[in-house]
C-alpha cells in the first residue's frame, strides 16, 4: 500500500540541521521553507515528501523513540547519554568533535587513592567510562561551561565535549584521556522502518552515495 503521507524526520536545531539541510540539497531536494523558517518549527521538503521538525538534542531522541518523528538527526555525544529504543543507522560525518576527560594543566589525574570527583553535563557517559576502568568516582552534574569546575576547585577533572580545543586551552586545561569519538548520526523508529522501509532505504542510500561522493573528493 502506497503511504503519501511525509516521512517526518526531526533535526538538532543549530548546526547539525544546518549541515543536514546542505546535505538534503546536495541530493537536489528544495529546502527553501526550511531555509526561510523564521520562527516555525515543522517545515515541508515537498519534492523529497519529506517534513523537517526542529528540535533540541535530547527531545529529537524522544520523538524519534514515540514514533512521531519516523527519524532524526542527533549527536552520538545525545545517543550514548540517553541511549533509547531505535536504530542508528548512518554516520553523517559532520559534527565532528569527541568527548574527552579532561582538567587542570600538568597534574597527575590519576595518581593518589582518594575517590575523584568528576563534572560533567554526561553523568551515563562519565560513568560507564570510569565504571569500564573498575574506577570508583564521584559524579557532579554541571549544566553548561563545565570548564568552571575544576577551575573552582569543585572537580578533579570533567568529562566534556571537546571540538577545537580553544575552551580548554584559554582556561588552563588539557585534555587527559579521550573517552569516545563524536559525529551525527540519523536515527530511525523501529516501527517507521518495517512499515515504511523502502522509503526510509531509498533515502538512506541516496545519503550514503552523497557522503561516499564527499569522502572521494576530499
Ligand atoms: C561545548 C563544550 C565545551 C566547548 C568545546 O560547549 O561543553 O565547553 O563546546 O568546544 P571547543 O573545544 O571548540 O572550545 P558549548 O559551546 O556547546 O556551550 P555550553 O557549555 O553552554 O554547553
Amino acid at each position: 500500500m502506497q503511504n503519501n503521507k511525509p516521512l517526518r524526520i526531526a533535526l538538532t536545531k543549530g548546526r547539525l540541521e544546518k549541515d543536514t539541510i546542505g546535505l538534503f540539497e546536495s541530493l537536489g531536494f528544495d529546502c527553501t521553507a526550511v531555509r526561510e523558517k523564521g520562527r516555525r518549527l515543522i517545515l515541508p521538503i515537498p519534492d523529497a515528501n519529506l517534513e523537517v521538525v526542529l528540535a533540541k538534542a535530547n527531545d529529537v531522541i524522544t520523538y524519534v523513540e514515540h514514533g512521531v518523528c519516523d527519524m532524526g538527526v542527533v549527536g552520538k555525544d545525545t545517543i550514548m547519554e540517553m541511549h533509547g529504543k531505535f536504530y542508528e543507522l548512518v554516520d553523517l560525518g559532520f559534527g565532528r568533535c569527541k568527548f574527552a576527560l579532561a582538567g587542570k594543566k600538568n597534574e597527575n589525574f590519576y595518581a593518589g587513592v582518594g575517590v575523584k570527583t568528576i563534572a560533567t553535563k554526561y553523568p551515563n557517559v562519565a560513568r560507564s567510562f570510569f565504571a569500564a576502568k573498575g574506577m570508583d568516582v564521584e559524579i557532579v552534574k554541571i549544566e553548561g561551561s563545565v570548564e568552571l569546575a575544576p577551575l573552582l576547585d569543585l572537580a578533579n577533572g570533567i568529562v566534556d565535549i571537546v571540538e577545537t580545543g580553544s575552551t580548554l586551552r584559554e582556561n588552563g586545561l588539557e585534555v587527559y584521556e579521550d573517552v569516545a569519538p563524536i559525529s551525527a548520526r540519523l536515527i530511525v523508529n523501529t516501527v517507521s522502518l518495517k512499515l515504511r522501509q523502502h522509503e526510509i532505504e531509498t533515502l538512506i542510500q541516496k545519503i550514503e552515495q552523497e557522503l561516499k561522493e564527499r569522502e572521494e573528493s576530499k
